[in-house]
């Protein structure tokens, strides 16, 4: 498995080359926001010229990157990305084909060659271990790879760190493990500031609760604050902006709904379990759900074309019974459909089979907020200089 697909390091030296391919020319990053075209055109990704131009950065499990997109919008280069998946590396491949891209495992690499090169090392190790769908066995759990990211950091000593992961990590009985762990980073020499963050709260049309943990050798790291919502001065962008109830974009998903057994509603028509699986209805007037890595079935949430779901809400919260059969009209998200809602460029293509790209899609931390954040953490960097 281990392997190097594509370098631009030749003899310990690195070239800082990392470019966007062809691929990614073709693919633009959706504004996800309501506004106009010509709004959306100006709130377009460009190529590397943020507040991060030329600063090198590595990307341990890189997966489909949603992460390294966001870093590379804010200008790092990114010399250096590790991720095990064959099909994430060939999404990868495609879209940075110049960044030196190792199939292998993080635990194949020795990252004391990276000694004091790396700007900024980041990463979202797996986070089954710490979900709260798992079994939240946390350090126990053999797929537990925090302990190889303190290593890459202790290797390569980078001038900052971004850890991404899920809520759980920070919360619940994980919260001494978690607690350790910044001790570590602290006792590596590392100013440590954490925050959960919505995605939603930064212009994505989704709503998306992840852990991010920013560690700076010099000086002191501040989260930029929410943008959209109730706390901020713009409005959350529906998922409404990306998806549109009468045009399929990309292959229809051929997934079924079907009317849940033992529904289970909420207040509102679009929370709750009122159908198999899972997936739910997307509000488009709102923030979808959180896009899932296991979606592709029936954990895949879907738009109610027919407009039923809040008519039939209201049937059973009036004591009436559950139906059966499927919801006319219903209508699961296509891979590129999901793959918008995470704010991914338009266009992009994603590796492997259909639920490969599913699960890649969902994996990911939302290109946007991750270009945020990572120029944030540039501004923190430059003003160090
Ligand atoms: C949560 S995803 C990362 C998503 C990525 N940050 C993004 O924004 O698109 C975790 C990734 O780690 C990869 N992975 C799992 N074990 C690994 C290992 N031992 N070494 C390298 N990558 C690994 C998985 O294949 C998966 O793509």
């Amino acid at each position: 498995m281990v392997g190097h697909r594509k370098t631009t390091a030749t003899g310990g030296s690195l070239l800082l080359t990392a470019r966007y391919g062809d691929g990614y020319k073709r693919a633009q990053m959706p504004a996800a926001s309501s506004s106009s075209g010509a709004g959306r055109a100006a709130e377009r990704h460009q190529k590397p010229s943020g507040p991060a131009a030329g600063i090198p950065a590595a990307e341990l499990f890189v997966g489909a990157g949603g992460l390294a997109l966001g870093l590379e919008a804010a200008g790092f280069e990114t010399v250096l990305a590790v991720e095990i998946d064959r099909d994430a590396c060939d999404t990868i491949s495609a879209l940075m084909p110049k960044i030196d891209l190792r199939q292998a495992s993080v635990e194949a690499i020795d990252f004391r060659r990276y000694r004091r090169k790396l700007c900024l090392l980041s990463g979202g190790p797996p986070c089954q271990p710490y979900s709260i769908g798992g079994k939240q066995e946390g350090r126990d759990d053999e797929r537990d790879f925090m302990p190889e990211f303190i290593r890459a950091v202790e290797e390569a000593e980078p001038a900052a760190f971004l850890l991404e992961n899920v809520p759980g990590l920070a919360l619940g009985d994980n919260a001494s493990y978690f607690k350790r762990l910044i001790a570590r980073f602290a006792g590596l020499g590392y100013s440590v500031t954490w925050r959960i963050i919505n995605a939603a709260d930064y212009g994505v049309p989704q709503k998306r609760r992840r852990l991010f943990v920013v560690g700076l050798r010099n000086g002191e790291f501040r989260f930029p604050e929410p943008t959209h919502g109730d706390e901020a001065t713009r409005p959350h962008v529906p998922a409404g902006s990306v998806l549109r109830a009468d045009a399929v974009i990309g292959d229809a998903n051929k997934s079924i709904v079907v009317y849940a057994k033992n529904p289970d509603p909420r207040p509102s028509p679009y929370d709750g379990h009122l159908f198999n699986g899972g997936g739910r209805p997307i509000d488009l007037t709102k923030p979808s759900p959180t896009i899932l890595a296991a979606a592709g079935g029936n954990k895949t949430h879907f738009i109610d074309t027919c407009g039923l779901v809040p008519e039939y809400h209201r049937h059973l919260m009036a004591g009436g019974a559950p139906k059966t059969g499927t919801l006319p009209g219903g209508r699961r998200l296509t891979v590129q459909e999901s793959a918008l809602v995470q704010t991914f460029p338009e266009g992009m293509r994603f590796a492997g089979s259909r639920s490969s790209q599913y699960t890649q899609i969902g994996n990911a931390v939302p290109p946007k907020l991750a270009a945020i954040l990572a120029s944030a953490v540039a501004r923190a960097l430059r003003s160090r200089e």
